[in-house]
């Protein structure tokens, strides 16, 4: 097995932002690709841990190890902590970018006609790993609008990370909520490979194909 001897981090899912005791700013991701992903890496051999957000999905194998947070906060202290024993870490995650400034202790009232709320920026997770990094190989995902290509080589330099996977938003049946996805991947020397629509499984495949090369280089 190619990653038998490999530990690897994967993240995976949306964040929920508390706002009160039963309200939050969360996002669509289901956590699909990041599940496959896990799944895919396990059955490559590797050791996983796999941190998630709020989803409905189960564990896809009772050898990954599940770490189940809710905020970006917490998300962000599960993985920094775990980084440093990893040999690749994927970032997978719809991390939420701004949270309430201040969460209120009890349920808000429905009074004012116009009700504001301070946001502030969240961890950038991946951002940190990357700073931190040292032997580790590491992914992120980018889903763009616009400038697809560009605005994502420019999270691959700033995120420092040996490759990132771009969504295409532009195609039916890639992103959040399918079990579909068409992914380019995007090299830091500007090398860029395209795939055709596909399952999850295979997307997750096809990207731990280019992260198996990266590691026994
Ligand atoms: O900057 P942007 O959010 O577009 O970057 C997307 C990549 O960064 C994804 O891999 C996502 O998991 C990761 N990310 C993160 N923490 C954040 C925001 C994004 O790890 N707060």
């Amino acid at each position: 097995l190619p990653l038998r001897d490999k530990k690897i981090l994967i993240t995976a899912g949306p964040t929920y932002e508390a706002i009160d005791p039963v309200r939050f700013i969360g996002n669509h991701s289901s956590g699909k690709m990041g599940f496959e992903l896990a799944a895919a890496a396990q059955r490559l051999g590797a050791t996983v841990t796999l941190i998630s957000g709020p989803t409905h999905l189960e564990n896809p194998s009772a050898d990954i190890e599940l770490i189940r947070v809710q905020s970006a906060q917490e998300m962000f202290e599960a993985a920094t902590g775990k980084f440093d024993e990893v040999d690749a870490a994927i970032a997978a995650a719809a991390v939420s970018d701004y949270r309430p400034k201040k969460v209120a202790d009890q349920k808000i009232k429905k009074e004012t006609e116009n009700l504001h709320m301070e946001l502030e920026k969240t961890p950038d997770i991946l951002a940190s790993l990357g700073s931190k990094k040292q032997n580790q190989v590491l992914v992120g995902f980018a889903l763009e609008t616009e400038n697809e290509e560009q605005n994502a080589l420019g999270k691959l330099e700033k995120k420092n990370l040996d490759f990132i996977v771009l969504n295409s938003l532009n195609d039916k049946g890639a992103g959040f909520k399918t079990d579909t996805n068409k992914i380019s991947i995007l090299f830091g020397n500007g090398q860029k490979v395209d795939f055709g629509l596909k399952s999850k499984k295979e997307v997750a495949e096809d990207i731990l194909k280019e992260l198996t090369l990266l590691l026994n280089e």
